[in-house]
């Protein structure tokens, strides 16, 4: 998608001449690390953009969106922690590569230098940005405390999950087109229109990366295949083949979700088949219609220019269909 590269170009220069590399090595190594192994740049990215789309220069939300971009990595290294997971952006994970204690460290180091970046601006819009930074992040951890703990409940609700979907993910997205709107001044409305479209796309995002996890192709989705059906994870998937479930097929999907194997392949492809037996999967890509549709009907509320709605539509139109 061409509009994430040509701002992708832009945040991977500040990101270079931002973050320190110095001694002690093994703090600062990782953080590169990470950031070099890149990603999608999608938040920083939805920041810059939508200074950009309240025409004002986009320099002016570097900060801003370094920052998140810098907050989602350390939830990245933190979550893999969590998830046991080995692989991230097609490579080792930091606390494999390194160890536990490495990845705990740079983490919050990065969450550190994240909060730091807000002091390029002037007080009353760091504190507009402060504040909003400091609840969603504070919703995250929320989101990431649900998600391990539905781990080990078999009777979360598709609503539950929704709302863990929502926090984990939903809000960092929502936030970083917020705070590219503050760093613009945009009204209290728009800002709360972008705010709510970024929430709803970020739903449709978060409904994408469980369907890639357990379909996704594993030469390009740079993370392990199955890690979800491994963990036990409560996704959309899980749940609603659950509510679909004979009795048959919800006795197997219960059994198979109970039992740890050392090779986990044939436990993966077993819950798949019921996955698609049960038609959970036709059920999840409807869901994630329903919240990209969402997303684009807030905007009508936004005092931007057609063609500029059009291009955020179109973009989010492209994440659903994202395999990456
Ligand atoms: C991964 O986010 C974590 C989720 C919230 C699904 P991304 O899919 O945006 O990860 P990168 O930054 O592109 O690697
Ligand atoms: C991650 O959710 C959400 C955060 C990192 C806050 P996942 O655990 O599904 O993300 P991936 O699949 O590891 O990227
Ligand atoms: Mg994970
Ligand atoms: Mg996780
Ligand atoms: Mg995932």
């Amino acid at each position: 998608m061409e509009l994430l590269t040509s701002y992708g170009e832009k945040l991977q220069a500040h990101i270079e001449a931002t973050i320190p590399n110095k001694e002690p090595r093994h703090l600062y190594e990782p953080i590169h690390y990470i950031l070099k192994l890149g990603g999608k740049r999608l938040r920083p990215v939805l920041t810059l953009m939508t200074c950009d789309f309240f025409e004002t220069d986009c320099e002016e939300a570097m900060s801003a969106a370094l920052a998140v971009e810098l907050f989602h990595n350390f939830s990245l290294i933190h979550d893999d922690i969590m998830d046991d997971a080995p692989l991230r952006r097609g490579n080792t994970t930091v606390h494999e590569k390194w160890d536990l204690n490495t990845g705990i460290l740079s983490g919050d180091a990065m969450l550190i230098l994240a909060y730091q970046l807000f002091e390029a601006y002037p007080a009353e819009r760091f504190r507009e940005l402060a504040q909003l930074f400091s609840k969603t992040a504070i919703e995250v951890c929320e989101g990431q405390q649900y998600d391990v703990d539905f781990e080990t409940r078999d009777d979360v609700t598709l609503e539950e999950y929704i709302t863990m979907i929502d926090y984990k993910t939903a809000v960092l997205l929502g936030a970083a087109m917020k705070m590219g709107a503050i760093v613009a001044g945009a009204s209290e409305t728009c800002k709360d229109s972008l705010y709510q479209f970024g929430r709803n796309l970020g739903i449709a995002f978060q409904l994408q990366d469980d369907y890639l996890d357990a379909f996704g192709d594993p030469n390009s989705f740079g993370k392990l295949v199955g890690g979800d059906i491994i963990a036990n994870k409560k996704t959309f998937l899980y749940i609603t083949a659950m509510n679909n479930a004979s009795r048959l097929q919800a006795k197997e999907l219960e059994g198979l979700s109970s039992i740890t194997p050392k090779d986990p392949q044939e436990k993966i492809e077993a819950v798949k088949r019921i996955f698609i037996s049960t038609g959970a999967d036709e059920a999840l890509q409807r869901e994630i219609e329903f919240y990209t549709e969402k997303a684009n009907t807030v905007l009508s509320a936004v005092k931007m220019s057609e063609d500029k709605k059009t291009k955020l539509r179109e973009f989010s139109h492209w994440l659903m269909r994202r395999t990456v």
